[in-house]
C-alpha cells in the first residue's frame, strides 16, 4: 500500500500588527485599527486560502507597562476565535486559555461550544501564565511559582478531560417521537475532588465533532516538556538556530514515547519569522527598517517582564553583556524556557544590550531570517528534513503584508517540492494535523451511579 509522504504543517500566528516590536509602526501594516474584528478576519482568511492547517491567538491577562509606547493584541482569544468562526469554513482556530486565572469548568464550556461552532476546528494554546503582573488582576495572591503552576495545571488537564468525557458520543437521541432527549446511561458526572478543584460535572454540553479541543502547548522549560510530552498535540516553541531545534526536537519526542504515546501525535512547530525580498538585499534592507523603529526602552522593558520583573536599568546600551547580567533561568518563575534562550545567545554571541533588544525586537526569541522567497523554503525543507520540526509557527514580521508574500511566494514552492498539501483533505483541526480522535474515557453508568 503506498503511504502518503509527509507532509508539513503550517500555522499563522497573529499578533499586533506583525511580529515585529515595531511592526505597528510599518508603512506596510493593516490600516486597520486593532481591535477592528475585520483585521483578525482578513488574516484568518488569507490563511485559510493559503491552505493554512490553522491560526493561533495568544493571550496575556495584564496591560503591560509599554502601552504608550507598543501596542499589543487587544483583542479577546475566546471570543475574537468566535467570530472567526463564523467567517471561515476549512481553517483550523486555536485560542489560548490559562489554566491559573480560568475555572476548568468555564473553559471546558468555552472550547467545548468552539467545538460545535467550528465544526471540529479548535484547539487550546494550554498556558499556565507566565506573566508576573497578571495575578494582581486575579486577587492579587501573587504570582504562583513555575512548579506550583504546571502542578495545577497537571489537575486542570483531568478535570476538563474528565468534562469534555462527560457525555459519550451517542448520548443525544433527540427522539422527539418517543420522548427521549439522551440516551440513558449516557452522561456521567465527574466527582474530581483534588488538592486545587472540586468539580461534580457533568458538562451541561454534548461531546463536541473532535471529543475535545486539540492540545497546543508552549512550555519548553524541563518541566514544560514533560507537560507537553503527556498532553500537547501540537507544539509552539521558540529556537534560534536549527542545532537547539533539533535538541528540542529529539528530546520531546523521546519523552512522548517514554509517556506511551506515539510520537508523529504530537507535533513542533517552531516559530519562524522570515523578512522576505524579492531579493536578498530587498529583504535585508526590510529588516534594517524594521529595526530603524525599534524602540530600546520598549525592549528593556519587555525583557525585564520575561525575566519576571528583574531591573535591567543600570545596563549600558552599548557595553558587550555576559550572562553573569542575567539571572540564573533555574530561578527565574516567569518565562524560564525564553530566559534560557536569551541567556543562550549572549553566551555565544556575546552582544551588546542594543543588539540583544534589536535581536528580541524581530520575534521576542523566535527565529529570525530575511531571504528570497527560495531561501525562506530552502530553510523550511532543511528544518523539516533535519529532524528539527514537524511544521512551522509562521510569524510574519508585519501583516498582513509579509504573510501575502510568503502565500504567494513560499507557499507555491513548498507545494511543487511535494512538501505542502495542494488543497484540504479534512474537515477538523486533528484531521489538518494528522492526529486521531481521542478515545472516550467514559463507562456506562449504571442506575446507582444515576
Ligand atoms: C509560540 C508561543 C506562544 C505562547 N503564547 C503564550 C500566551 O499566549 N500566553 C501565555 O501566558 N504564555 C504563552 N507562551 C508561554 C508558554 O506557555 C510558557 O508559559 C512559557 O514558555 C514558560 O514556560 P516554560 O518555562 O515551561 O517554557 C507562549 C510560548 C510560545 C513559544
Amino acid at each position: 500500500m503506498a503511504t502518503t509522504p509527509r507532509q508539513l504543517h503550517l500555522n499563522l500566528f497573529i499578533h499586533g500588527r506583525g511580529h515585529h516590536e515595531a511592526a505597528w509602526r510599518h508603512p506596510s501594516a493593516s490600516p486597520l485599527p486593532l481591535t477592528d474584528i475585520r483585521y483578525y478576519t482578513g488574516l484568518a482568511r488569507k490563511a485559510e486560502a493559503g491552505l493554512f492547517d490553522s491560526v493561533f491567538l495568544a493571550d496575556t491577562l495584564a496591560a503591560g507597562d509599554d502601552i504608550a509606547r507598543a501596542p499589543r493584541t487587544w483583542l479577546e482569544p475566546v471570543t475574537t476565535l468566535a467570530a472567526l468562526a463564523g467567517v471561515t469554513s476549512r481553517i483550523g482556530l486555536v485560542a489560548t486559555c490559562s489554566t491559573t486565572y480560568t475555572e476548568p469548568f468555564n473553559l471546558a464550556r468555552q472550547f467545548g461550544s468552539l467545538d460545535h461552532i467550528t465544526g471540529g476546528r479548535v484547539g487550546w494554546n494550554i498556558v499556565t501564565t507566565w506573566l508576573a503582573t497578571a495575578s494582581s488582576n486575579f486577587g492579587n495572591q501573587g504570582p504562583l511559582d513555575h512548579a506550583v503552576r504546571y502542578e495545577r495545571a497537571e489537575e486542570y488537564m483531568r478535570v476538563v478531560t474528565g468534562l469534555w468525557d462527560s457525555w459519550s458520543d451517542d448520548a443525544v437521541l433527540d427522539d422527539r417521537a418517543a420522548g427521549q432527549y439522551a440516551r440513558d446511561g449516557s452522561i456521567r458526572p465527574v466527582h474530581h475532588t483534588g488538592p486545587h478543584y472540586q468539580v461534580a460535572g457533568p458538562l451541561n454540553q454534548p461531546r463536541g465533532p473532535q471529543g475535545r479541543p486539540v492540545f497546543v502547548q508552549a512550555g519548553s522549560s524541563d518541566t514544560g516538556r514533560r507537560f507537553a510530552a503527556r498532553h500537547a498535540e501540537a507544539v509552539f516553541t521558540a529556537q534560534m538556530e536549527k542545532a537547539t531545534a533539533r535538541d528540542f526536537y529529539t528530546d520531546l519526542k523521546a519523552l512522548a514515547v517514554e509517556a506511551e504515546r506515539a510520537p508523529e501525535h504530537i507535533l513542533i512547530l517552531p516559530g519562524l519569522s522570515p523578512v522576505i525580498g524579492s531579493t536578498e538585499a530587498e529583504a535585508q534592507r526590510l529588516a534594517r527598517e524594521l529595526n530603524d523603529l525599534t524602540d530600546p526602552e520598549v525592549g528593556r522593558k519587555r525583557l525585564s517582564g520575561r525575566f519576571g520583573g528583574h531591573d535591567f536599568s543600570h545596563l549600558k546600551l552599548d557595553e558587550p553583556l555576559t550572562p553573569a547580567d542575567f539571572p540564573d533561568p533555574g530561578t527565574v518563575e516567569a518565562a524560564r524556557s525564553r530566559t534560557e534562550v536569551i541567556i543562550g545567545l549572549v553566551r555565544r554571541e556575546k552582544p551588546t544590550l542594543r543588539q540583544l533588544l534589536g535581536y528580541l525586537a524581530g520575534a521576542r526569541g523566535h527565529f529570525v531570517t530575511a531571504g528570497t522567497p527560495e531561501q525562506i523554503a530552502d530553510l523550511i525543507e532543511d528544518w523539516f528534513h533535519d529532524g528539527a520540526a514537524d511544521g512551522f509557527n509562521l510569524m510574519p514580521p508585519v501583516l498582513p503584508a509579509m504573510l501575502d508574500v510568503f502565500i504567494a511566494e513560499v507557499v507555491p514552492l513548498l507545494q511543487r517540492r511535494g512538501l505542502f498539501r495542494t488543497e484540504y483533505a479534512g474537515e477538523t483541526l486533528r484531521a489538518h494535523y494528522g492526529l486521531p480522535r481521542p478515545d472516550l474515557r467514559f463507562e456506562r453508568v449504571t442506575a446507582d451511579e444515576r
